[in-house]
């Protein structure tokens, strides 16, 4: 494993996306990829308070009520670092469409859902305390004072948005250096190699482009996460396809530089893209999915894989 630094503290290099665990893959099988997640040197895990809802049955306190049963049961909480985020749970009295409904970031729902969490994860504080969606309705100052009273309390160590533009991202940590409270220190975005179509449509998803990754290689306090960097599986499943919003003239070539360099590198076409983020300027941090011992090891292995310059230069020209 190697590490780096997220804001004030040490996070291992790749963060493990708990997204599924209690709800769709079950607690036996989580506990063991989070086992074999910190064997391997991991330390970063991500959840949310919403995981995972959607799946019959569940109401989304699931992954987090699990991540706290494997905290506790292992008695390391000192020594992982939490990630969970707000705003995206649906709230009932908003009606029932999702994510028209969601609870979003007011200063109020901050305050509130953070204690929530912290009640589920069985801890007195969350090491990274995420805005899970933007909140177009709530001002950014309201929000950032609002993670900013959590972090002066000790309930959130540090703070970060998902699925927030690059200006509205901007816009709020200048509040937070105007308001003297701790800025967003990470930015969880979707990002992955392939690009999406100039056009593309992720509804309330934010995607990584240009723009986020110039921006982050001016604020050496920024980190910038990538979600879905698999895409979901459909780099190497024959069983999954690549999304549509993927899908465009230039996809060819970039898959085929993908898999031309992971033959080069006898590594997985999964394994250089996680590496293709790791090594990028800025460097990204990737929060992988794993449903499988397997699958895990597979991106664990891609932290030692590093691509030379003209290989990096081969997969960007595509
Ligand atoms: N901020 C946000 O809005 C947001 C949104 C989505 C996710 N997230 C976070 O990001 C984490 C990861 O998201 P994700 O699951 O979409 O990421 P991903 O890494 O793109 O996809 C993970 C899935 O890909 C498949 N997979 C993984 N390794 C594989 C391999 N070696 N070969 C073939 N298939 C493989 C597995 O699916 P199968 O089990 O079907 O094989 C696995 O569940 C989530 O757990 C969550 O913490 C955040």
């Amino acid at each position: 494993m190697r590490y780096r630094m997220l804001g004030d503290r040490q996070v291992s290099a790749l963060c493990l996306g708990t997204l599924p665990f209690g709800a769709i893959v079950d607690e036996a099988t989580s506990f063991a990829l989070l086992d074999r997640f910190v064997e391997r040197g991991g330390t970063f895990v991500d959840t949310a308070n919403c995981y995972c809802f959607w799946v019959d049955g569940c109401c989304g306190d699931e992954s987090e009520l699990l991540l706290g049963r494997w905290l506790a049961a292992r008695g390391n909480r000192d020594e992982v670092v939490v990630a969970t985020k707000l705003g995206a749970r649906p709230d009932p009295a908003r009606g029932a469409e999702w994510p028209a409904n969601r609870e979003g970031l007011s200063a109020k729902t901050v305050e509130q859902a953070a204690r929530e969490s912290l009640r589920r994860l069985g801890t007195d504080r969350i090491d990274l305390l995420y805005g899970h969606v933007d909140d177009p309705a709530t001002p950014v100052e309201e929000t950032v004072a609002a993670f900013g009273a959590l972090v002066r309390e000790g309930v959130a160590g540090r703070v970060g948005i998902s699925n927030q533009t690059t200006a509205r991202l901007a816009r709020s940590r200048k509040a937070a250096a105007e308001q003297g409270v701790a800025p967003y220190v990470a930015v969880q975005q979707r990002h992955t190699y392939l690009r999406p179509a100039p056009d593309a449509d992720f509804e309330y998803q934010v995607h990584a482009d240009a723009e986020l990754l110039g921006y982050a290689a001016t604020q050496p306090d920024l980190t910038v996460l990538a979600y879905g960097p698999l895409l979901n599986g459909a780099y190497t499943n024959p069983a999954k396809e690549i999304q549509q919003q993927y899908l465009h003239a230039g996809t060819d070539a970039r898959l085929t530089a993908l898999r031309e360099i992971a033959r080069a590198v006898d590594a997985t076409p999964n394994q250089v893209v996680l590496a293709w983020l790791l090594g990028g300027e800025p460097s990204v941090l990737p929060v992988i999915g794993a449903s499988s011992p397997a699958q895990l090891v597979e991106a664990l292995d891609a932290v030692e894989l590093e691509l030379t310059a003209e290989q990096r230069a081969r997969l960007d020209r595509a």
